[in-house]
C-alpha cells in the first residue's frame, strides 16, 4: 500500500503510479540525508532559540532526527520508495518515531529552502575532497616532473617537433592547469556558502526566525539575502560543473599526450602494467584505457553541464520542479570526476619515461633551428634575417640528407661570415634546453623553480 501523501487533503484522488515514480526523487537525493538532518536540527534549534517551538519539543526533534541518522548510516534504515523525496522521507520517518513534534518541524520552512541548503551543503563538502583529490595528482604530477627535469624532449606546436624542452617542462605545465582547478573550484564554494535557509517557499515567513542563527550553526558565512533568490538559483551548481568541466578538459588533453607517448610511434613513456590493459585478440597489446576513459568521460561532463543550464534556462521565478533536475547531472559530475581523479594520480606516479627515447626524438626535426637564428642574432643580424638564412639551411640539409648538427662550417660560412665552430655548441640539444633559464622556460633549473612553486601553492590548500 502505498503511504499517504502529506497533502492528500486536498485532493479526491491519489496519484497515479507511474507518475508517483516519475515525481520521486529520493533514489537520487538520498544521498543528501545527513545534510538534510543537520539542515533541520540547524532550524530546529532556531525555532527553540526564538520561542517559535517550545524547547523540549526541539529536544524530541534533535534526539529523533540524530537516531534517524545513526540509523541510516549504520545501514539500519533503508530509504523508502513510496516517499517523494529525502525531505519527505526523513519527516516522516521522525513523525513516526516521535509523533506530533515531528509534525511541527516543517514550522517556517519550505522544502523549497530546504532542499536549497541540502545541496550546498554537500556540494561544499564534496568539493574539498575534489580539491583534496586533485592535490594529489597535483602532487604526483609534480613528483614525475622533478624526476624528469634533466630528460630532454621534443616540444610541439602543430604536433610537429618545435623546441626542445626538459619533459619536466611539459608535466610541470599540466600542474600548473591542476592548480587553477583548485583555485576555480574554491572560489565557487566561497559564492555557494551562504544559507538560503528561512527562504521557506519563496517569500519568508511571518514568523520571528533568526536565519543568520542557522546559517552559522550550519557553517556558512552569511545569509543569501533575498528570499526569492534563496530558493531560484542554482547558479552555485553551474559554476562548481564549469570548474568540473575545465578540470576535465584539462584531463583530457593530458589523457590525449598519454595516449600519443605511449604508443609504439612515441614511445616516450611506459605505463604500469597495474593501469593499463590488454586486448582480447592481439596478444601484444597494451592499451591506455585509463587515459582514453578519462578523455571520454569527458564529454558527460561537458554534456551535465549543458543539461543544467539549459533546465534553468528560462525559468519563471521562483521554485519549479525543473529545478528537480539539477541533481542527477550534478552528482553525475561530481561522481565522474572523482573517479577519472582517483585513478589518473596513481597512473602518473607509477608511469615510466624513456628519456633515451625522446632524447632520440629531439635529435630529429630540426628542433634546433630557432637556437641557431638566435646565434646569428647574439651577434648583431637582425632576427628576421637570421631566421631567413636559417630556413635556407634547413631547406639544405634536407636536400642533403643532414641535420644542423653536422652540416659542415665551410657550408655554413657560405650562408654567413658570422658562423664560427662555436655553433655547433650552441645548437646541442643540452644547450639549447640548459640555456632556456628565461622565467618559466624549458630548462631542468627552471623546472626545479616550477617545482618547487607548485609545492609551495599545494601547501597552502
Ligand atoms: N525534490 C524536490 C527537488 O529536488 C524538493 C523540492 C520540492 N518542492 C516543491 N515545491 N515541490 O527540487
Amino acid at each position: 500500500m502505498a503511504m499517504e501523501k502529506m497533502w492528500a487533503g486536498r485532493f479526491q484522488k491519489a496519484l497515479d503510479k507511474k507518475a508517483d515514480d516519475f515525481n520521486s526523487s529520493l533514489r537520487f537525493d538520498c544521498r543528501m540525508y545527513a545534510q538534510d538532518i543537520k539542515g533541520s536540527m540547524a532550524h530546529a534549534a532556531m525555532l527553540a532559540k526564538q520561542g517559535i517551538l517550545p524547547q523540549s519539543e526541539v529536544d524530541l526533534i534533535i534526539d529523533g532526527l540524530e537516531g534517524i541518522l545513526r540509523d541510516i548510516d549504520a545501514g539500519k534504515l533503508a530509504f523508502d520508495g513510496d516517499a517523494e523525496d529525502i525531505h519527505m522521507f526523513i519527516e516522516a520517518e521522525l513523525t513516526k518515531r516521535i509523533g506530533d513534534a515531528g509534525k511541527r518541524l516543517h514550522t517556517a520552512r519550505s522544502r523549497n529552502d530546504q532542499v536549497a541548503v541540502d545541496i550546498r551543503l554537500y556540494l561544499r563538502d564534496e568539493a574539498e575532497t575534489v580539491v583534496s583529490l586533485i592535490a594529489e595528482l597535483v602532487k604526483a604530477v609534480t613528483d614525475k616532473a622533478e624526476e624528469s627535469a634533466d630528460i630532454i624532449a621534443p616540444g610541439y606546436t602543430h604536433l610537429q617537433r618545435a623546441q626542445p624542452i626538459s619533459f619536466g617542462h611539459q608535466l610541470a605545465a599540466y600542474a600548473m592547469m591542476l592548480l587553477r582547478d583548485i583555485s576555480r573550484i574554491k572560489d565557487a564554494v566561497k559564492r555557494m556558502n551562504y544559507s538560503p535557509l528561512g527562504s521557506c517557499a519563496l517569500a519568508g515567513t511571518t514568523y520571528p526566525t533568526d536565519r543568520a542563527f542557522a546559517a552559522q550553526k550550519l557553517g556558512f558565512d552569511g545569509i543569501v539575502q533575498n528570499s526569492i533568490d534563496g530558493v531560484s538559483d542554482r547558479d552555485f551548481c553551474v559554476e562548481l560543473m564549469s570548474a568540473f568541466a575545465v578540470l576535465m578538459m584539462h584531463l583530457s588533453r593530458f589523457s590525449e599526450e598519454i595516449v600519443l607517448w605511449s604508443s609504439w610511434e612515441f614511445k616516450f613513456i611506459e605505463l604500469d602494467d597495474s593501469y593499463t590493459t590488454g586486448s582480447s585478440i592481439m596478444p601484444q597489446k597494451k592499451n591506455p584505457d585509463m587515459a582514453e576513459l578519462v578523455r571520454g568521460k569527458t564529454g558527460r561532463v561537458y554534456g551535465n553541464l549543458m543539461a543544467l543550464l539549459t533546465t534553468l534556462k528560462g525559468l519563471p521565478l521562483a521554485y519549479n520542479k525543473d529545478m528537480q533536475e539539477d541533481k542527477e547531472a550534478i552528482f553525475d559530475s561530481l561522481d565522474t570526476v572523482k573517479m577519472c581523479l582517483e585513478v589518473f594520480a596513481p597512473m602518473i606516479a607509477t608511469m615510466k619515461v624513456n628519456g633515451e627515447n625522446t632524447y632520440r626524438a629531439a635529435q630529429k626535426g630540426f628542433i634546433n633551428a630557432t637556437d641557431l637564428a638566435d646565434y646569428l642574432a647574439k651577434k648583431g643580424m637582425p632576427f628576421r634575417a637570421a631566421y631567413k638564412i636559417v630556413g635556407q639551411i634547413v631547406a639544405a640539409c634536407i636536400e642533403k640528407d643532414r641535420v644542423l648538427d653536422n652540416f659542415p662550417l665551410e657550408e655554413y660560412k657560405k650562408y654567413s661570415e658570422l658562423f664560427e665552430e662555436d655553433l655547433y655548441d650552441e645548437i646541442s640539444l643540452e644547450t639549447c634546453v640548459n640555456k632556456r633559464t628565461s622565467a618559466g622556460g624549458a630548462s631542468p633549473s627552471s623546472v626545479k623553480t616550477q617545482v618547487a612553486y607548485v609545492k609551495e601553492e599545494l601547501k597552502k590548500i
